[in-house]
C-alpha cells in the first residue's frame, strides 16, 4: 500500500530524482528548497540534528517551496563508553597527526590545527585539543534519541522519512503508516531488502559500492569488509528479482542517462548525493567544492577513521595518515574528531575534513541546481 503511494509521489516529479539526504552540512533549508523548486525530492540529512532544529528547518522549507520533503535519520546501534586504553589508544593516533601537520604548517595562511601559545608547544596542543573531544564519550548519550527526534515531526510530517544503517523499530514503521507517510529504507545488499520487504517499509534505496559517503550496512560485524558490495545497478537487478517494493538506486549516478539506464535496470528512482554536492547553493564546504570540481584524479577511498564505520570520500592527507590506525566504534570516532573536522574547516584546509564522495565525483560541476536539473533532464530525454 505505502509501496503505491510511494510511486505515485515519484510520478509526479519532474525527473525521477531524490536529492539524497546528507547529514553533517549540505542540505541547508536554500539547497534543498532550490532542489524542491525543480520538481525533485528534497532531502534533510538529521542524523546528528536536534529535535528544534528538524522542527525549524521542515517549516522553514515548507514555507518557501511546496513538493515532496523526505526526512533521514540514521539507525545507531547501541553502545557502550569504549574501554580507557581503547580510548587512549585512538587519541594517540589522532595525537601523532600533529607532528605529520607540522611540517605543513604555514599552508593555510599561516593557520595551523592545533594553535601553539607560550606555554605549549605544537604536539601538547595536538594532545590537549583530542583529550578535550575525548571527554564527551565518558559517558552517553553517544548518539541522539531517534524517538525525540521524530517527536519533533509528527504532528507536521515530512512528506517521506528514510533511514540508513538498519530498519527503523516497529512503532516507527506503525506511526509512519497510521500518517500515510512512505518510509524509504537503505539497503547494501539483497539480504537486507529482504529483511526491508519483510517489515513493512515503502520502498528499498538499493546503495552500492559506488556511493559517496557512508555505507548503509546493518549488520556492523561486515563493516571490516567495505569492499563487499555489488556496483549500483547489479545490485538493483538482484534487489528487483526478489522484491515487490519500489527499489531505488544509489550510487554513481551522475547524468540523465544513468538514470534512464537505473529505471531499465529495475529501479523507479534513484537517489543523488556526490552530483548535487558541488551545486553553488550546498552547504559542502568551499574547499570540498572545490576539490570535487577541480581535482578528478585525487580518487575516493573508503575510510573508518573518521567516524568509525566505513564511508567513501575523497583522499586527503587524513585517510592516509589514518590507514590501519586504531579507531573507536561509530558515531564515537565520529565525536572524537568533530572538533578536528571542524577546526580544518575553519581555517579552510581540506586535508582534515570529511569529503564524502562517490566514484563519480569527476562529473561534479560548479553550478546551480537549477542548471544541473537542466542538464540531468536534457540528458535523460536524449537516452
Ligand atoms: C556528503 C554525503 C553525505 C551523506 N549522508 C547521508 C545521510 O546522512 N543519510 C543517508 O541515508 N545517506 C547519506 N549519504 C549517502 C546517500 O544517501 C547516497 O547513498 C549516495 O549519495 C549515493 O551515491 P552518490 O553520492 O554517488 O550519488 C551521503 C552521501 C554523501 C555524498
Amino acid at each position: 500500500m505505502s509501496g503505491l503511494l510511494f510511486r505515485s509521489i515519484v510520478e509526479k516529479l519532474r525527473l525521477p530524482i531524490i536529492q539524497a539526504p546528507m547529514a553533517g552540512g549540505p542540505c541547508s533549508v536554500e539547497f534543498v528548497g532550490s532542489v524542491l523548486k525543480e520538481g525533485l525530492i528534497g532531502s534533510f540529512g538529521f542524523a546528528y540534528s536536534k529535535p528544534e532544529t528538524i522542527c525549524d528547518e521542515l517549516s522553514k522549507v515548507r514555507s518557501i517551496r511546496k513538493g515532496p520533503v523526505n526526512a533521514n535519520f540514521f539507525i545507531f546501534h547501541p553502545l557502550e563508553a569504549p574501554a580507557a586504553a581503547d580510548l587512549q589508544e585512538a587519541v594517540l593516533a589522532l595525537q601523532r597527526l600533529a607532528c605529520l601537520e607540522q611540517s605543513a604548517e604555514n599552508e593555510h595562511h599561516g593557520q595551523t590545527l592545533f594553535e601553539e601559545t607560550e606555554q605549549t608547544n605544537f604536539e601538547d596542543a595536538a594532545k590537549a585539543f583530542f583529550e578535550e573531544s575525548a571527554k564527551k564519550l565518558l559517558a552517553p548519550p553517544f548518539f541522539p534519541s531517534l524517538e525525540a527526534q521524530l517527536d519533533a515531526l509528527w504532528s507536521s510530517p515530512p512528506d517521506l522519512l528514510s533511514f540508513h544503517f538498519g530498519l527503523p523499530p516497529s512503532w516507527v514503521l506503525k506511526k509512519a503508516q497510521q500518517i500515510q507517510t512512505p518510509v524509504l529504507v537503505t539497503a547494501s545488499s539483497v539480504d537486507e531488502a529482504l529483511a526491508i520487504d519483510q517489515s513493512g517499509a515503502s520502498a528499498i534505496i538499493a546503495q552500492g559500492i559506488e556511493a559517496g559517503g557512508h555505507r548503509g550496512y546493518f549488520d556492523t560485524a561486515r563493516l571490516n569488509d567495505p569492499l563487499h558490495g555489488l556496483p549500483t545497478l547489479d545490485l538493483v537487478e538482484a534487489i528487483a528479482k526478489h522484491v515487490k517494493l519500489p527499489v531505488i538506486a544509489a550510487g554513481g549516478i551522475m547524468q540523465g542517462g544513468a538514470i534512464r539506464e537505473a529505471l531499465r535496470r529495475g529501479a523507479c528512482a534513484v537517489q543523488m548525493g556526490t552530483a548535487f554536492l558541488a551545486c553553488h547553493e550546498s552547504g559542502a564546504s568551499k574547499e570540498h567544492k572545490q576539490l570535487l570540481t577541480q581535482e578528478p584524479h585525487r580518487g575516493t577511498v573508503f575510510t573508518k577513521a573518521f567516524s568509525g564505520r566505513y564511508a567513501r570520500g575523497l583522499s586527503n592527507r587524513f585517510t592516509e595518515a589514518m590507514k590501519n590506525k586504531p579507531v573507536l566504534p561509530f558515531p564515537q570516532q565520529n565525536s572524537l574528531t568533530g572538533a578536528l573536522r571542524h577546526r580544518s574547516t575553519q581555517i579552510g584546509n581540506p586535508e582534515y575534513q570529511s569529503l564524502w564522495a562517490g566514484t563519480g565525483y569527476p562529473y561534479c560541476r560548479a553550478e546551480s541546481v537549477k542548471d544541473l536539473v537542466d542538464r540531468l533532464e536534457a540528458g535523460y530525454h536524449a537516452a
